[in-house]
């Protein structure tokens, strides 16, 4: 017997995320489209973004905030390209994407003096290890592993170098400690549930400094230039976009923006993530085959979820027959059409991975335990 309720939304992908409540196509028909995007009425709509975003995330107002190209990557690989080399960086990880940062700091830039400090799937290095007199690289919240820093207590405020923080699973979703990072980056298609194609990169004072400062020892393309003869690129960070963004997603921003300011801004989306979070433990607590891949609480992300499965009838099995399984019990949901996308990334353990960051109903997380239990029983079968 299949549970009887069923999430009304059954979006729970880690990214794209679900758009948020009440969200239909009739959200973009003020879009502008077939216009320039450098049109007074384009560049007002870009500026807009960069304004809403500003002021529900209280960005302070001597940091830029600009909309650039190719999504969170594109806004971290334009940081590392254009600010890096100056100093020694240490660079952290504890997932893939993180593990991504690192390859382009050792692999792609080649630099030398570099540290290290990476960790497996649901832990944490020590950050008391890092240096921030180095320059320092990391992600808040490494979505492929669920696991987060717990604060921004390990950053010295009288650094030396630049904090660079891939934050795109955490800003809407969690506090973030502006004055202990340099540069921020995410994606609109995170927490607020919007289209994917742009990046944002929010710069403290001194990382302007820095950009106006520094020459990067290799060829930067101008997909990533900040900077023109020694001077910020100011129009960047103002809606003059260095090439064409699509319309639709700047509409869909704004969208999730106006949505998000209609609840009551950041705390009411922290709120949000926090009881969806609270609300999946309580779960995890009574039922015995599932556990957070993040063990210690303080560092569990409330937006990507992960678990493993600590069933001895599952953990006894050979690595691949796990792998095999746990993307059956996607599947069978996804087929249900009460859960789509909640496999566990390819690197990861094997296992599942559910978004609950703000778009995320707690009633459609309600609904969806049962049916995680009854398709559990199904490939036990
Ligand atoms: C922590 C983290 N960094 C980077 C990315 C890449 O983001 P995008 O595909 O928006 O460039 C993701 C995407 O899920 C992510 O979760």
């Amino acid at each position: 017997m299949t549970p009887p309720l069923r999430p009304l939304n059954p979006q729970f992908s880690s990214g794209p995320c679900a758009k948020r409540p009440g969200w239909s196509l009739a959200a973009l028909k003020g879009a502008c489209v077939g216009r320039s995007h450098r049109s007074t009425e384009g560049k007002a709509r870009l500026a807009e973004v960069i304004e809403r975003s500003r002021a529900i995330l209280g960005i302070p107002s001597d940091y830029r905030l600009g909309i650039v190209p190719a999504s969170d990557t594109g806004a971290v690989e334009m940081a590392l390209w254009s600010l890096l080399g100056a100093r020694g960086v240490d660079v952290l990880a504890w997932e893939s994407f993180g593990k991504g940062w690192v390859a382009d700091i050792v692999q792609q830039l080649k630099l030398t003096d570099v540290r290290t400090f990476e960790s497996d799937y649901g832990r944490i290095p020590d950050l008391r290890q890092v240096d921030a007199d180095r320059d320092i690289v990391f992600t808040w919240n490494g979505t492929t592993s669920g696991v987060r820093v717990p604060d921004g207590d390990w950053i010295k405020a009288d650094r030396q170098g630049l904090t660079i923080c891939d934050a795109t699973s955490a800003v809407f979703a969690m506090a973030v400690p502006w004055d202990k990072l340099d540069v921020v980056t995410w994606s609109w298609q995170k927490v607020l549930g919007g289209e994917a194609a742009h990046g944002m990169i929010a710069l403290s004072p001194r990382a302007v400094a820095r950009l106006e400062s520094h020459k990067p020892a290799w060829p930067l393309p101008k997909i990533f230039q900040m900077s023109k003869g020694g001077k910020l690129i100011d129009g960047i960070f103002k809606g003059d976009t260095i090439n064409t963004p699509s319309m639709l997603a700047v509409e869909d921003a704004l969208d999730g923006l106006r949505w998000a300011e209609s609840i009551g801004g950041l705390p009411a989306l922290i709120a949000r993530c926090k009881t969806n979070l609270a609300t999946i433990a309580a779960w995890v607590e009574r039922t015995p085959w599932i556990a957070f891949l993040a063990e210690d609480a303080a560092i569990r992300s409330p937006t990507s979820v992960c678990f493993t499965l600590v069933d001895p009838w599952f953990t006894g099995k050979p690595a691949a027959d796990q792998a095999k399984f746990a993307a059956r019990l996607a599947d069978l949901l996804a087929k249900e059409g009460v859960a789509y996308d909640i496999g566990s990334y390819r690197d990861a353990p094997p296992g599942l991975r559910i978004w609950a960051g703000a778009t995320v109903e707690t009633s459609d997380l309600q609904a969806l335990f049962p049916w995680l239990e009854w398709a559990w029983g199904e490939i036990r079968k």
